[in-house]
């Protein structure tokens, strides 16, 4: 029998969607095509759940269900009456909807949602997220909750430009990057896609020690150990598709047991972190818990002025880390003495170490006196940041 192929679309932090195209690549999906805000790709239902539980990068995952063309109400009710048939993954379920218009006779997104909803049901308190968006899938930083008053009910997307509709429908749910073990947090944490992201971005190795010297709720540390393991990221939740009436349980059993068998050893991995913030290292240690990585990542209470090389590190590894930012801490002074003092401090302390910084002014960086070059840059959480290393 055929496989189905699916036209799917990962939507990715800006900024990363090179890498998210060879992570998405390397999981064996086919015409894979980075775009601005995400990763267009062909793949079987298998490629599907793959893609769900193994992309470290992606914000959450599409599939197109349809595409017409309409200019008036009539004519939209009309396409989506005769040639869109969502029962393969709503099964009857009214989808919440996100709806976006460029280009078009039909503008007026919230109106768009009003007949759709005519047509599909309501889930609720329904509200059309429409407007200028700056990719298509949504903004990614307004990604960050599906809305529980909705009682999970499914996504649909809806974008129309120059009159052309396509409408997909979400195949992850809670956006990917909320991967389950983090649920205790410090100061300005980084997403986990993020933190992967710089891990993945440098080229960092699982047989190099890693040390992250302001390490906050753990989250770089904890995804260095996912990776290390070769553990999938998603690997302690559900996704939107397990509710499809067309899931194929067998197939994601599959998929499952895969993953178990090509978990890698974790003999020789030395990964640390540390904070000179008790309750943050409480926190760090709480999330390697329920990310069964307890065992491979130590966590210490310590501030950067007394940063050692770790206990058995014979050879020089990476320092991949995420400074504080912004113009002042509560109790150090000023940001550029941190800065000046974790540079001074990893070329004393960590010679021949290669040094990663996640960064959102580069003339703070500057302070470290390392010499550094950029390495990508991206958006988290709204804030324009870049990765710049010593080496990579
Ligand atoms: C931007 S946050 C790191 C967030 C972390 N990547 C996460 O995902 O939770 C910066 C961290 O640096 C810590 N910090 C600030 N000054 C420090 C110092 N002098 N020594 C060690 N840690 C420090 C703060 O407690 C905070 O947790």
């Amino acid at each position: 029998m055929k496989k189905a192929l699916h036209e799917a679309y990962a939507v990715c932090p800006p900024g990363l969607e090179a890498l998210c195209a060879a992570e998405i690549r390397g999981l064996g999906a086919r015409a894979v095509k980075a775009e601005r805000g995400g990763v267009s790709f062909r793949c079987t239902t298998r490629q599907l759940y793959a893609t769900n539980l193994w992309s470290r990068l992606a914000t959450r995952v599409v599939v197109r269900a349809a595409q017409f063309e309409a200019t008036t109400f009539g004519g939209l009710e009309a396409a989506v009456r005769n040639e869109v048939d969502l029962d393969r993954w709503l099964g009857g379920r009214a989808p919440r909807l996100r709806v976006s218009s460029t280009r078009s006779a039909l503008y007026h997104t919230e109106a768009i949602a009003e007949r759709l909803r005519g047509l599909w049901g309501d889930p609720g308190e329904n509200v059309a997220e429409g407007g200028d968006r700056r990719s298509f899938f949504g903004e990614p930083d307004r990604d960050d909750e599906s809305d529980p008053s909705l009682g999970g009910a499914p996504l649909v997307i809806v974008r129309v430009v120059a009159n052309r509709f396509t409408v997909s429908v979400d195949c992850s749910g809670e956006p990917l990057y909320k991967r389950g073990w983090r649920q205790e947090v410090a100061k300005a944490p980084v997403r986990e896609n993020l933190a992967a992201a710089l891990l993945m971005a440098v080229g960092w190795r699982a047989d190099q020690p890693l040390v992250d010297p302001f390490c906050g709720s753990g989250t770089i540390p904890i995804e260095a150990a996912l990776l290390a393991l070769g553990r999938p990221p998603g690997f302690l939740r559900g996704f939107a598709f397990f509710e499809w009436p067309m899931f194929e349980p067998g197939t994601w059993a599959s998929v499952i047991g895969q993953a178990a068998e090509a978990e890698r050893d974790p003999e020789g991995l030395l990964i640390v972190g540390s904070d000179r913030d008790a309750g943050a290292v409480e926190a760090a240690t709480a999330n390697a818990a329920r990310a069964e990585v307890a065992d491979v990542v130590t966590f210490e209470e310590r501030p950067v002025s007394s940063l050692q090389p770790p206990d058995g590190s014979g050879r020089p590894g990476w320092v991949i880390t995420n400074p504080p930012y912004g113009t002042r801490i509560e109790h150090g002074g000023d940001l550029r003495n941190l800065y000046a003092r974790f540079g001074s401090v990893t070329r004393d302390r960590l010679p021949g170490w290669s040094v990663a910084m996640l960064v959102a002014d580069r003339r703070l960086a500057a302070h470290s006196g390392l010499s550094l070059h950029e390495v990508v840059k991206f958006s988290n959480g709204g804030i324009d940041v870049e990765l710049l290393a010593t080496h990579a």
